[in-house]
C-alpha cells in the first residue's frame, strides 16, 4: 500500500492505494485557510489530519502540491512571512521588471522555459526584496509548497528536496538544461532577491528522496499538475483540461518547450518528459461568485444556466475577477457586457459557464497552436467538471467531444503512483490500468459564444 497527497490551494487530500494497481483503499481530507497568503504550517497540520488514519499503512508516500508558492525560510527553518501563493498577483511589477532585466521575453523563455508572470516564485522573491526588506534579509532557503510539506514528513536530517516538474515553476530553474534533467539557475535567483539562498536537491523522476519519520519510502513529490498527469496516465495526443481553483490546459510531450509569447509555460513533468501548459487564475471561483450573487447553490446555478439558450441572451462575461494570467492581465477585474432589461437570471448563470468554457478553450488553443500537436482526445477533470452545466457547455463551446474520467482525486492518485514507482525502483512508473468508466460528453457546437468572448477580450486588451 502506498499513499499520495494533494496539498492544493483549498485543502489537503490523502489517498491510500494498492501499489499494484492503484485501487483506492482509503481517503482523508482537511481544509486550508482561504486567501492567497497562508502560513505554510497550516498545510502540515492539514496533512497530519488528512493522513492520520492512512500513513501507518503506507510503505511509500508521494506529495503533490500547488505549484509556484514562495515558502521563504530563515536560518532556523521558520517561515520569514506567510507563503505567497501562485494566484497572488502583487508581484506583477516585479515580473515585468525581471523579464526586462533578463533581456526580454524571448531570452527569459530560453533561460527558464517560460516568460515570468506573477505566479512564478522568483517574482515573489523580488517583491519581498522591494517591499519587506527585513524579511528578505533573513531568507536562507526557499521551498515550494510540496517541498515544505514533504520535509514535514521526512525523517530528521533529510536534506530538503524538490523535483524538476515543480522546480520549473520557480523561474530560477532551467527545465531543459544539463541534458534534459534540468538545473538551478542561482544567478537568476540572486538577481531577484539580492542574495544567495540554499536550494533544495532535485530528486530524479521516480527516485526516492529518503524515508519518512515512520520509515516509509519518500518519493520526490511534484507539482499538482504534473501529479494529475501521472495519475491519469496521460498518453501522447491527450490534452487535459483541469477546472479547479486554476483552469489549466496541459499536454505531455517529449521535448522541452519555450514560448516567448508567454501564453504557454514550458514545465517539466514528473516522468522524464515535459508538461507545457496554459493556465488561468479564474476557474471554479467564477461559478462560486455567480452562485453567491444569484443566491443559489451549485446545482441550482447549473439548472438555471441550462434553462437559458446558448449565448445567454447576448450577455458576455470576461471572468478575470482575480486579475488574469492567460491573458497576462494581473490587474484586471471581471467585465460584463450585453445586459438589457430582457436579461434573465438564467442568462446571467449561463454567461458564467460560457465564460469559464471560453477561457479554457483559449488556453487549449494556445497550447495546441504552439505545439502544433494533434489532439486525439480532450479530457476534463477537477471539481467543477462535476457540474452538469460544465459537462454540457464545455463541449458546446469547444465544438468537440470531451472525455470525462470517473471522479477521482487525480493529483493524490498521481502522487501515490510516484510513491509506488520510488518503492519499486524501476525505470518507468508502475503500469496501473487507466481509470475505467470515462464518459464522452457531446453537445451541439455554439461557435458564436466564443466569437463574442474573443471580441470582448480584444476590445478590453488595454484595460490593465
Ligand atoms: C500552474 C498553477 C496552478 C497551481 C494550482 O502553473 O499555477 O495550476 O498549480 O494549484
Amino acid at each position: 500500500q502506498v499513499m499520495g497527497v494533494d496539498s492544493s490551494t483549498q485543502a489537503t487530500k490523502a489517498l491510500l492505494v494498492d501499489g499494484d494497481d492503484g485501487t483506492v483503499l482509503g481517503e482523508g481530507r482537511a481544509p486550508h485557510p482561504p486567501g492567497t497568503e497562508v502560513d505554510p504550517r497550516h498545510w502540515c497540520d492539514a496533512l497530519d489530519e488528512a493522513a492520520r488514519d492512512l500513513l501507518g499503512s503506507a510503505a511509500a508516500v508521494g506529495v503533490g502540491g500547488q505549484q509556484h508558492g514562495m515558502v521563504a525560510l530563515d536560518a532556523a527553518g521558520h517561515p520569514v512571512r506567510d507563503a505567497l501563493l501562485w494566484n497572488d498577483t502583487r508581484s506583477a511589477d516585479a515580473a515585468r521588471d525581471l523579464v526586462t532585466e533578463w533581456g526580454g521575453p524571448q531570452r527569459c523563455a530560453e533561460l527558464v522555459g517560460s516568460v515570468l508572470v506573477p505566479s512564478f516564485t522568483v517574482t515573489k522573491l523580488r517583491w519581498l526584496r522591494d517591499h519587506e526588506p527585513d524579511a528578505a534579509a533573513r531568507v536562507e532557503r526557499v521551498l515550494l509548497p510540496h517541498d515544505y510539506v514533504a520535509a514535514h514528513l521526512a525523517a530528521p536530517g533529510t536534506p530538503p528536496f524538490t523535483d524538476r516538474g515543480d522546480a520549473s515553476g520557480t523561474g530560477y530553474f532551467s527545465p531543459s538544461a544539463a541534458e534534459g534533467t534540468g538545473a538551478w539557475a542561482p544567478d537568476l535567483l540572486r538577481s531577484a532577491l539580492g542574495r544567495d539562498v540554499d536550494l533544495p536537491a532535485v530528486v530524479p523522476d521516480g527516485a526516492s528522496a529518503g524515508v519518512t519519520r515512520a520509515g516509509a519510502v519518500l518519493a520526490g513529490g511534484t507539482g499538482d499538475n504534473m501529479a494529475a498527469a501521472l495519475g491519469l496516465g496521460l498518453e501522447p495526443g491527450d490534452a487535459l483540461l483541469s477546472v479547479g481553483t486554476s483552469g489549466v490546459a496541459s499536454m505531455v510531450v517529449a521535448d522541452p518547450v519555450a514560448d516567448p509569447s508567454g501564453l504557454v509555460t514550458g514545465f517539466a513533468d514528473a516522468t522524464g518528459h515535459y508538461l507545457p501548459m496554459s493556465v488561468t487564475l479564474n476557474a471554479a471561483q467564477v461559478l462560486d461568485h455567480q452562485a453567491r450573487w444569484l443566491g443559489v447553490d451549485h446545482d441550482g446555478l447549473a439548472e438555471l444556466a441550462l434553462s437559458a439558450e446558448p449565448g445567454a441572451g447576448g450577455v458576455v462575461l470576461l471572468p478575470y475577477y482575480g486579475g488574469e494570467r492567460t491573458p497576462d492581465r494581473p490587474r484586471a477585474c471581471g467585465t460584463w457586457t450585453g445586459l438589457s432589461p430582457a436579461t434573465t437570471r438564467a442568462d446571467l448563470a449561463r454567461a458564467a459557464y460560457e465564460a469559464l468554457a471560453c477561457s479554457l478553450a483559449d488556453a487549449l488553443d494556445h497550447l495546441t497552436t504552439l505545439l502544433g500537436a494533434e489532439v486525439r482526445r480532450v479530457l476534463v477533470v477537477g471539481g467543477a467538471a462535476r457540474s452538469a452545466a460544465v459537462q454540457e457547455i464545455l463541449p458546446a463551446v469547444l465544438g468537440r467531444p470531451v472525455a470525462l474520467p470517473p471522479q477521482q482525486e487525480y493529483v493524490a492518485l498521481g502522487a501515490a503512483r510516484q510513491a509506488a514507482w520510488a518503492l519499486a525502483g524501476t525505470a518507468t512508473p508502475p503500469a496501473w490500468p487507466a481509470p475505467a468508466g470515462s464518459r464522452v460528453l457531446e453537445a451541439a457546437p455554439t461557435p458564436h459564444v466564443r466569437e463574442r468572448y474573443g471580441e470582448l477580450r480584444e476590445r478590453t486588451a488595454g484595460w490593465s
